[in-house]
């Protein structure tokens, strides 16, 4: 569904009119199959964390977003994609690093990598492109410290990422990207278990493959996901989270006020506001189960947008607005239930580290270009913008 012309940090006005109407509504898919959209926030909580709902895209009625998908999905099976113990497994194996603690750890390297990116905004020329000199590598170079994987290569593997996610490139070519991450890896993590080093690949390649506990093949798509996963949301959310404030300077004000909600509340309005994780949850019912007046039956699937969810009224009133005021608790930018987010302390830590810096040490900042001249995407994983010039 397309967004409104001039709001492109608002979801689809469409997808307001479906919520306005019913909390379910049925809808048709690329392939003609026509599953539940959950418009709600309410019951987009209650079925994500139902029992009968699978995230299990082996199901049959699960509903893919495309055909490569479909196609593709009994060889990539990833961590969102599995229920029951073996989900469970997998969870319990990376969750180590991501525990509060471990993360609180990362603060100063993480103070450090955001310092330095604004000292070399401020160094460099102007416009600048603040995607690609800011918002990008930050998350990135983050996650390759956590995960092990050299920085150096970040080139090689955004591109293949980029391809791999992206809903507008043919197959084939999704195909070729997907295997060239896949081998990089999967060499990578040889290297791992002849000099481990202390990140999370050499972790689970000395203690979970060498063990037997996991096989190769697992691994290396255990850590594609994180790879993936743990750097274009964020990177999302620093630079739509960015445009957001500047379309809104009062709440700039609001950010540096020392009344103002601490930057934690901030970003979890942020998060809510801009739901960049996009175009919703995909289930299937593997039980029958009655909801709202429906009866949704085994084998239907169900989306669950929850850019809409985040935008009901009855759980935040005046949801249209940016109110870093607002307290956004109950925001699901992370998802809900057995599969909410394994890295949102992780993310949560950038966020709050990069809007706690950025507007104090470059008050000044502005957009270079017209909001209407800025690229967009949302043929990936998560909605967000290709480049964004700004000055100061
Ligand atoms: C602002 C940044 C982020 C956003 C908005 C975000 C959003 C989400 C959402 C919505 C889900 C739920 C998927 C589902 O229910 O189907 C999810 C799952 C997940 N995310 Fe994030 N994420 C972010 C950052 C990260 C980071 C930094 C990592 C670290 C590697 C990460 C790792 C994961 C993992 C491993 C899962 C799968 C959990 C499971 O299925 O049990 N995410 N994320």
């Amino acid at each position: 569904m397309p967004r409104a012309p001039g709001c492109p940090l608002d979801p689809a006005p469409g997808l307001a009119e479906l919520q306005e109407r019913a909390p379910l509504v049925r809808v048709r898919l690329w392939d003609g199959s026509t599953p539940w959209l959950v418009t709600r926030h309410a019951e987009q909580c209650a079925l994500l964390g139902d029992r009968r709902v699978s995230a299990d895209w082996t199901q049959p009625g699960y509903p893919f977003d495309s055909r490569f998908l479909q196609d593709h999905h009994e060889e990539a099976r990833f961590l969102t994609a599995m229920e029951g113990p073996e989900h469970l497994r997998l969870r319990r194996m990376i969750a180590r690093p991501f525990t509060p603690r471990r993360v609180g750890q990362l603060r100063p390297a993480v103070e450090r990598i955001v310092d330095e990116h604004i000292d070399a905004l401020l160094a460099g020329p102007q416009p600048a492109d603040f995607v690609g000199e800011f918002a990008l590598p930050i998350p990135c170079m983050v996650i390759c410290h956590v995960l092990g994987v050299p920085y150096a290569d970040h080139d090689f593997f955004q591109r293949a990422i980029r391809t791999l996610t992206s809903r507008d490139v043919p197959d084939d070519v999704a195909s070729r990207s997907e295997r060239a991450l896949y081998r990089y890896l999967a060499r990578l993590i040889g290297r791992k278990l002849e000099a481990p080093d202390d990140d999370l690949l050499s972790q689970l390649a000395t203690e979970r493959l060498a063990t037997g506990e996991l096989n190769r093949h697992e691994l290396v798509m255990l850590v594609l996901f994180l790879l993936v996963s743990g750097h274009e949301t964020t990177a999302s959310m620093i630079a739509l989270g960015t445009l957001a404030l500047l379309l809104h300077p009062d709440q700039i004000a609001v950010l540096k006020g020392a009344d103002g909600p601490g930057v934690a509340g901030a970003v979890d309005e942020l998060l809510r506001y801009l739901t960049t994780v996009q175009p919703g949850r995909r289930r299937v019912a593997v039980a029958d189960i009655e909801i709202a007046g429906q009866l949704i039956r085994a084998g239907e699937g169900l989306i669950l947008p929850e850019e809409i969810g985040n935008r009901d009224e009855n759980v935040f009133p005046g949801a249209g607005s940016l109110d870093l005021r607002r307290d956004a608790g109950e925001q699901l930018a992370f998802g809900f239930g057995v599969h909410k987010c394994t890295g949102q302390p992780l993310a949560r830590l950038e966020l709050q580290v990069v809007f706690g810096a950025l507007f104090r040490r470059v008050p000044t900042l502005a957009l270079a270009v017209g909001l209407g001249d800025l690229p967009f995407m949302d043929d990936g994983l998560g909605y967000g913008v290709k480049e964004m010039p700004v000055r100061w």
